[in-house]
């Protein structure tokens, strides 16, 4: 654990000195859990945000984009369920004064006899070797068998509780199972209440309730509003998708952990209309999709898992999260939800507009099922900077510190670098530059000596550094050099651009 705290703060420190992540408004102490993303951090997210946008919307020939406003009507809202139900359980200790999740001190509870699990697994592979059966292990030891009965047990009454609203019930379930305050370590627990997560404000100059508008606490209700607009204009046909991406808001109770949970967020999010009893297919279709375009990355396939809800959202039929390994361990990184027709006829009641689909394979009208994919842009952003990120022992018994980026995700593609200043090698590289630049984001430098602009390159997650030297006076040529490898190539100036295309652009992902 402290290993995996010390990653990110290792994370933390390394994306402020180089131009990825700073604490918004520094000079005045930051702001807490805001966050501004400076130079690379820009470049890197833009390019999260394309990759998302050309897999979703432009390689898909029925699903489309939009960019709807952050305030809406504030009906919006109260049709959506959000003025009624956007409610987190929260909790206090009388000692440490630190507020909690209520749901999240649970899911940490079951979490911790996940992890004994795991090293009970773990003895048993020290012991069995290659003869390990993990299966058999599983199904067959008593330890871990308790475990999982206990697990069963805990997320059963979380179900019936949480679900439920009860909220005596979910402070009985803390209490019995003894948790205690991380800071504090006192079970001195108030009785757990509901918090609205909205921000609201005043539109205008004139107070009140009528003009109370809320910040978006998601970008669905954007597309659920233009849903006739969008499937007319567009004469779209069922199935068909509406993709956005955009800023949501959340008064979160616990803003912690980075830019994992921040009150001022991006969600790049898909909602699929199906044919009513089509949701399921659809919604194991969009679990299949998603994992594949995270796996697409290369990132280490264990670093994923998926997990199904214990609490629906009031609009689900079946919702689950895709996690990813963050350096506090497994998230929800990407949520998959079944909304039924509830946010469509919820429009419609309270808009008085008819929010209905006439088929023309079934000659008839109806209200179209929703499938639901909602990622949030940062933490996708945490996610491939943590698994990037690493400490190299090299040969030399030196360290070099290494951003292995998906190439196609670097702030930069290439940097250009003449070899040493004067003898014409900085016009050279200047050239090869313009050559480059149309085609990809390139970075220049020419100072320090080429271990020392490698290294820097390597901190950033530039894939290749092309050096310029006397031989490309002579010949036309460069030599590339590959971050992961620290591999040298020749190749000739010409045939950059194709290389680098092969090797660094989206494209090559997407196929
Ligand atoms: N429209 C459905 C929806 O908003 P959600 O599970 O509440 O579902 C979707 O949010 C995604 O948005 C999450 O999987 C997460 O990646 C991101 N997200 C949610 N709250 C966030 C926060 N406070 N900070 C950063 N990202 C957040």
């Amino acid at each position: 654990m402290q290993q995996k705290e010390d990653n990110l703060k290792s994370i933390i420190s390394h994306a402020k000195e180089y131009g990825f992540v700073f604490p918004s408004s520094e000079i005045y102490d930051g702001l807490a859990a805001t966050y501004d993303y400076g130079q690379l951090g820009a470049e890197l997210k833009n390019n999260i945000k394309s990759y998302w946008w050309k897999s979703m919307v432009q390689m898909n020939e029925n699903i489309v984009g939009l960019d709807s406003a952050i305030f809406m009507h504030p009906s919006t809202w109260k049709a959506s369920g959000h003025v009624d139900a956007f409610n987190d359980p929260l909790i206090d200790n009388k000692d440490s004064k630190k507020r909690y999740r209520a749901d999240v001190l649970l899911e940490d509870a079951v979490e911790k006899i996940r992890k004994k699990i795991d090293k009970e697994v773990a003895k048993g592979f020290k012991r069995f070797g290659d003869d390990f059966n993990e299966e058999e292990f599983r199904k067959t030891n008593p330890n871990v068998l308790r475990n999982v009965t206990k697990i069963n047990d805990i997320e059963d009454r979380m179900r019936a509780t949480l679900g439920a609203n009860d909220l005596e019930g979910v402070y009985d379930l803390i209490i019995d199972l003894g948790i205690v305050c991380p800071i504090s370590g006192t079970k001195n627990w108030t009785e757990v209440r509901q918090f609205n997560l909205m921000f609201s404000t005043e539109l205008g100059s004139v107070a009140g309730d009528a003009s109370t508008i809320y910040l978006r606490p998601e970008t669905a209700q954007g597309i659920f509003v233009n849903f006739l607009n969008v499937q007319k204009t567009g004469r779209m046909k069922i199935p068909f998708g509406i993709a956005q991406i955009g800023k949501a808001f959340r008064n979160e109770i616990v803003a912690r952990q980075f830019i994992f949970r921040m009150r001022e967020f991006e969600q790049m999010e898909m909602q699929f209309f199906v044919r009513p009893g089509e949701e399921m297919k659809w919604y194991d279709y969009w679990k299949d999709q998603r994992i594949k375009w995270h796996k697409s990355l290369g990132i280490s396939e264990d670093s994923y898992r998926f997990h199904d809800h214990i609490k629906l959202a009031h609009y689900a039929n079946a919702a689950c999260d895709i996690e990813f390994d963050f350096p506090m361990g497994f998230k929800e990184l990407e949520g998959i939800h079944s909304r039924t027709d509830f946010d469509l006829k919820q429009h419609e009641a309270l808009s008085g507009k008819k929010l209905q689909y006439f088929d023309p394979e079934l000659g008839e009208s109806y209200t179209p099922y929703v499938v639901e994919t909602s990622i949030g842009v940062d933490r996708m952003f945490l996610a491939i900077l943590s698994s990037s990120l690493k400490e190299e022992q090299l040969e030399n018994d030196t360290t070099r510190v290494v951003l292995a980026l998906p190439p196609a995700l670097a702030p930069y593609k290439v940097a250009v670098m003449p070899l040493k200043k004067g003898d014409g090698l900085q016009e050279k590289a200047r050239e090869i530059l313009t050559q480059l630049k149309y085609d990809f984001n390139c970075a220049y430098d020419e100072k320090d000596s080429p271990g020392k602009r490698y290294r820097r390159q390597d901190a950033i997650g530039t894939p290749y550094c092309v050096m310029v030297d006397h031989q490309t006076l002579e010949d036309n040529t460069v030599t590339i050099r590959d971050r992961d490898t620290m591999e040298q190539e020749r190749v000739a100036i010409a045939d950059l651009n194709g290389v680098f295309e092969e090797r660094c652009s989206m494209k090559t992902l997407l196929k």
